[in-house]
């Protein structure tokens, strides 16, 4: 028993496992007790994890996967079945930013890519996981939605849309499953400092604007990719077992004001 095992003996397959919310999503479900399938499109980055995850006293086997090639998808499911017979939750975790630009600068091939990634490779994932979590009559799914699916101001046109999708698909699939006891949820993080982020957050340090990096939240801060893992943890384990159909922002309050933080009239 691992920490307080939470998801003793449970499988957990997790995509964009090789950076940020992903890897620390990871960590979290080893020390929980999870034993783990993951992929990623970066071998290097999975190998790190590997390697976290196993100084964390867990288990896992890697896959360098493109979520947005269905079979690639159907064989890190075929993985995660071959090695521990079965899969008891999914984290569709893994995502792009795509271009930011103006609304007449957008371009089809950027929004077919982000939607190809950030929803489909999730859509792909749910579909081949669902008739065997049917057949086990058990299961959970995460989707790593973003705030940026619930309000504009947190992603170009195209990565908000495909997290709106997201947020849509998590409901549908709810739907579709709860009545075989497979729970489908999403979270929405706000800022958080990962490997996509990365960019925003040396600009702020090298032009003196570290202060701002959060300050629209009502908490004032961006979060930590184990502030995300820990939300991901509770929704894929059977404390949220009455749980489905939901998107729960983890953004520091950053989506439940109009106003900003302090400027209340
Ligand atoms: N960082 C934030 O502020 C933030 C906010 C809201 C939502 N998110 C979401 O969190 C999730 C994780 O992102 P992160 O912030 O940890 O960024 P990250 O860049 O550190 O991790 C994303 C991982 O996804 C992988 N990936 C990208 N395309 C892939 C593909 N086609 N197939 C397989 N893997 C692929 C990348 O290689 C990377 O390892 C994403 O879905 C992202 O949209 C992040």
């Amino acid at each position: 028993m691992k920490e307080n095992g939470r998801l003793q003996d449970k499988i957990a397959a997790i995509t964009g496992a090789a950076s940020g919310i992903g890897r620390a999503t990871a960590v979290a479900f080893a020390r929980e007790g999870a034993k783990l399938v993951l992929a990623d499109l970066q071998d290097k980055g999975l190998q790190e994890t590997l390697a976290a995850v196993r100084e964390a006293g867990g288990e896992a086997v890697v896959r360098p996967v493109d979520v947005s090639v269905e079979q690639e998808v159907k064989g890190l499911i075929d993985l995660g079945l071959a090695t521990f017979g079965r899969i008891d939750i999914l984290i569709n975790n893994a995502g792009i930013t795509g271009q930011t630009v103006g609304i007449e600068e957008q371009d089809g091939q950027d929004w077919l890519k982000v939607l190809e990634v950030n929803l489909l490779g999730a859509m792909y994932g749910i579909k081949h996981v669902a008739g065997h979590m049917r057949e086990r009559g058990s299961g959970a799914i995460v989707n790593t939605a973003s705030v940026a699916g619930i309000r504009s101001g947190a992603g170009g046109n195209a990565y908000s849309a495909s997290k709106a999708g997201l947020i849509n698909l998590t409901q549908t699939a709810a739907c579709d499953l709860g009545g075989s006891n497979v729970r489908v949820n999403a979270v929405c993080p706000g800022l958080i400092e990962t490997g996509m982020t990365k960019p925003v957050f040396d600009y702020a340090r090298s032009a003196g604007k570290e202060a701002k990096l959060g300050s629209r939240c009502e908490l004032r801060r961006f979060g930590r990719p184990e502030e995300i893992a820990a939300a991901i943890l509770f929704l894929a384990s059977d404390e949220a077992s009455f749980v489905t159909g939901q998107a729960l922002a983890v953004d520091g309050g950053n989506t439940a004001s109009l106003n900003l933080p302090g400027m209340k009239f």
